[in-house]
């Protein structure tokens, strides 16, 4: 499929609801593969033509896959830079360009120490202009780009407030190169960079939204569930200065390249019956039965034959009508998914239940990506299966380290540090050494330094500590409980992991030895450069390869997330004492900051979520849905 050079709108009938051309691949590696081909044809023919290329490029996750295939083609297939000239979007203020998170750093690492560019070909906003000279600077960006001829290609990402560049929310379309304050949303999302949301900068320099505009073509790249629904906003929805990535709806020849998880709220893939025809199999009929019951706020059993008509599922009621049979259908359904016995219920017939009740007990094998991750996804759950004398194991894949302040890292070494000047004498020479250790490189480092393996570890251990408290709350004690510490996770940061074969195989050896009946997981439609995708495929690609041990034929894999109604497969519900206890567990979380733990309302609001639809009326759910290797 040609990405470059085509037409900015066409329609089918699919696509009624989209403003601007979107584009859907099955993986953010396929599209990027596409993207780095058309833009090398591109490159390779302007060459030909004795002419440059002018480039304005993005930074964060998002292109990385697109910077490793340029970087591939430069290696592999001969694809030289020399003609190329590059504009980046934007730059923190206050950050020099080796500040590790600044920009350029960013750009150097990803992209350009690895291919031909000429330096003096790239450009960069500067983050450290005196601000007296802030204007000045940004009308040379300005002029620069008008200079070299404008740009012929702007790829972007898009953040989660919908800006493009750091155009947040209020940004005109006519705004060019300036300084901006930065949106708490936005900082919250670079909290994990930088190790905490107070060390980020608050101001940055962006290329404005008519700057972009002027491009000859744009190209916005999106993966991962977390843009489903600023995609949908920015494609489907009015044109405003709210979400400046809706701007591209007025530009001639703007396209969205998106992965299936952030095309997953777009019209055409959430509700397909309003765009054409389709197959009523039972997860359609569902779906589309449930976001009736949830528009017109009645319960399943209410719907009548009017309601399908009028809101365009009539043609469901031809195929499998009257509504009250669909209806009892999809109310039989939810209400199944509902058990108390997550891990199935010994002696009772289970054809209409989530998970069979044999054998009884299983061996549970519940896949924690980082510490908190099993505790906020399934705190409530996890207990239920202990107290049901299930064998849970709880393996922790990843020491979450980064995540600990170096706050938390200070007190312990002090507190070791003070026992050992207290108790003093022989035997604690040792642990004084260590504690001055961590002090004094704790101190080297300053806000952004890089940690040390000897502080990554005592941070690890911080977690642990905590892990092994919340874990307690929940009934998982001693061996049950285990620090998997996967290797790509130590070696690495956030948002720029990668996974290895080693940690494939350290996964495997873990499901080899466990034989689990039961595989409790997260991330499969997370971006695919979070660590929580990566902790995923660390394991699915094993069972989907088919490289899992015969154990796996009497396995089944449930998904923790946050679920929509009509994707849960199994719902446990959760008394208010036993929510309450979930949330005890999860407070000991201490040196992870309160924002990165969802709140309860989670729970509740997919309990009311079901209440609304006619079932009873819960406290809290915890909603899992069955994965079934493709
Ligand atoms: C920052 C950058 C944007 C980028 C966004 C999303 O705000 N200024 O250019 O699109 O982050 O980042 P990511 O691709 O990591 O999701």
């Amino acid at each position: 499929m040609k990405i470059m050079d085509s037409p900015g709108k066409r329609q089918t009938q699919q696509e009624r609801f989209e403003k601007t051309r979107t584009l859907i691949y099955p993986d953010s590696a396929e599209a990027s593969r596409g993207l780095a081909a058309e833009v090398s044809v591109l490159i390779r023919r302007r060459q030909a033509e004795g002419r440059g290329v002018v480039l304005g490029l993005a930074t964060g996750s998002t292109p990385v896959p697109f910077y490793r295939e340029l970087i591939r083609l430069h290696r592999e297939e001969g694809l030289s830079f020399a003609n190329v000239t590059t504009f980046n979007l934007d730059e923190y203020y206050g950050l020099d360009r080796h500040h590790r998170e600044s920009y350029s750093q960013f750009m150097r690492d990803q992209l350009f120490d690895h291919i031909d560019i000429p330096a003096e070909n790239i450009n960069i906003p500067d983050g450290t202009v005196p601000l007296d000279r802030v204007y000045e600077s940004c009308m040379a960006y300005e002029s620069k780009i008008e200079a070299s001829g404008g740009l012929d290609l702007q790829i972007l990402g898009i953040g989660r407030t919908g800006h493009i560049g750091f155009n947040e929310p209020g940004s005109a379309s006519d705004s060019l190169t300036r300084m901006i304050t930065l949106d708490r949303v936005t900082r919250q999302d670079a909290a994990a960079d930088f190790l905490g949301v107070h060390h980020v900068p608050r101001f940055a320099i962006t290329m404005g939204v008519g700057t972009i505009l002027k491009a000859r073509r744009i190209v916005l790249m999106a993966w991962g569930e977390n843009k489903a629904g600023i995609v949908r906003e920015a494609v489907e929805g009015a044109v405003t200065d709210q979400i400046s990535a809706s701007f591209l709806q007025e530009h001639p020849n703007a396209t969205f390249l998106i992965d299936q998880a952030a095309a997953s709220r777009l019209t055409r893939r959430s509700l397909p019956w309003l765009v054409g025809s389709v197959e009523w199999d039972d997860a359609m009929t569902r779906r589309a039965v449930i976001w009736m019951a949830k528009k017109l706020g009645k319960p399943v059993l209410k719907l009548v034959d009017e309601d399908y008509n009028e809101n365009g599922v009539g043609e469901l009621l031809t195929a499998a009508g009257p509504a009250y049979q669909v209806n009892i259908r999809v109310f039989n359904r939810l209400q199944h998914t509902i058990t108390g016995w997550p891990g199935g219920k010994p002696g009772a017939e289970d054809t209409h239940r989530p998970e069979r009740a044999l054998p009884h007990s299983k061996r549970v094998l519940i896949l924690s990506p980082e510490p908190h991750d099993a505790f906020v996804g399934m705190g409530g759950t996890i207990e239920r299966l202990i107290e049901q004398g299930h064998q849970v194991r709880l393996a922790i894949q990843t020491s979450g380290n980064l995540r600990v302040s170096d706050v938390a890292a200070h007190k312990f070494a002090s507190v070791v540090r003070e026992m050992a000047e207290i108790i003093g004498g022989q035997g604690w020479e040792g642990q004084s050494a260590y504690a001055g250790e961590i002090l004094s490189q704790l101190a080297a480092k300053g806000e952004f330094g890089l940690e040390s393996e000897t502080v990554r570890r005592l941070k690890g251990l911080i977690l642990r500590g905590e892990a092994r408290d919340a874990a307690h709350v929940s009934g998982v004690a001693g061996e049950a409980l285990q620090f998997v510490d996967l290797p790509f996770y130590e070696a690495g940061r956030y948002r720029r992991f990668s996974l290895t074969d080693q940690d494939r195989e350290t996964m495997r050896a873990i499901l080899d030895e466990y034989r689990p009946h039961q595989i409790y997981l997260t991330g499969d439609v997370a971006d695919p450069s979070s660590l929580q995708f990566l902790c995923f495929r660390s394991v699915a690609e094993t069972i989907a390869a088919g490289q899992a041990g015969d154990w796996f034929q009497d396995c089944r894999v449930w998904i923790y997330r946050p679920l929509e109604a009509h994707e849960i497969d199994m719902a446990v519900p959760m008394s208010p004492d036993q929510l309450a206890k979930k949330y005890d567990g999860i407070r000991k979380f201490q040196s992870i900051q309160a924002d990165e733990l969802e709140s309860p309302e989670r729970n509740r609001e997919t309990a009311r979520e079901y209440d609304g639809l006619g079932m009873a009326e819960y406290e809290g759910i915890e909603a899992f849905q069955r994965w079934l290797p493709a």
